[in-house]
């Protein structure tokens, strides 16, 4: 039995009268990727957001290693947890390499900053091209590229990837992915991806949660198929 890093049970989330969350239950195990899929506004990234403590829990609870915690997004890094938000959030003003820095804040010895940033260069080589340039000259991928890659220098035993695809072209998609499941299987972090694209994200995950209005739809095993019309149902509500 794979032991469970990381689970939000339960989980409500209120943003003044509106409901994001309504009593989610998310598992991540050790080593693999879990997917988190479902339409636009079905609470997705607040899942994550919770999970990080960027979104006050109304009820329900997060734990790690099977240990209740309380969510503080600045203790989140040291603890093993990484956090890629939406949207390709790199400083564009600085350097990639000062970007990759600002990923190791949370490391005890800074020596494991070197370290951890040659490291994850070798996941990203087209990043190490480009070290001294101003993050914000990057193409689009290679913006999701650096903030993955940012995430990844402290070391984190599980990674949340808020849609990694988000306005990227099918072929850096695909590319992207493939840096995922590598992420995965060479570095042995686990991961929680968000993904509306469900055909490429279904191709490199062992489970997938469909969310729908704050709640599980539909839960899907490692190796089992989703039918089409059960997706369709929540997708086209
Ligand atoms: N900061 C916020 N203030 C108010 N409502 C929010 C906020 N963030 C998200 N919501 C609402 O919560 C619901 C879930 O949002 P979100 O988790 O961003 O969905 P998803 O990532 O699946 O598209 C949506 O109805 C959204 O409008
Ligand atoms: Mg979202």
């Amino acid at each position: 039995m794979k032991e469970t890093l990381l689970e939000l049970r339960g989980g409500k989330v209120q943003y003044g009268g509106i409901t994001a969350l309504d009593g989610a239950t998310i598992k991540i195990d050790e080593g693999e990727i879990v997917a988190l899929m479902g339409p636009n506004g079905a609470g997705k990234s607040t899942v994550l957001k919770s999970i990080y403590g960027l979104a006050p829990l109304a009820e329900g609870e997060v734990l790690w290693h099977g240990q209740k915690l309380s969510p503080v997004p600045h203790q989140m890094a040291g603890r093993g947890i990484a956090y890629v938000p939406q949207g390709r959030q790199v400083f564009k003003n600085l350097s990639v390499l000062e970007n990759l820095e600002l990923g190791g804040y949370a490391l005890k010895n800074r020596a494991d900053l070197k370290v951890n940033i040659e490291s994850v260069l070798k996941i990203f080589p087209v990043l190490r091209e480009k070290l001294s340039q101003k993050a914000g000259l990057l193409s689009g991928g290679q913006q999701q590229m650096l903030t993955i890659a940012r995430g990844l220098v402290s070391d984190p035993k599980v990674l949340l990837l808020d849609e990694p695809s988000l306005g990227l072209s099918p072929k850096i998609v695909k590319e992207v992915f493939a840096l995922v499941k590598e992420i995965n299987t060479i570095r042995k972090i686990a991961i929680l991806v968000v993904e509306h694209s469900i055909k490429s994200v279904l191709e490199i995950t062992n489970r997938a949660y469909v969310l729908s209005r704050g709640k599980v739809a539909i839960e899907k095993a490692d190796g089992e198929v989703l039918g089409s019309d059960a997706l369709e149902r929540v997708f086209l509500q």
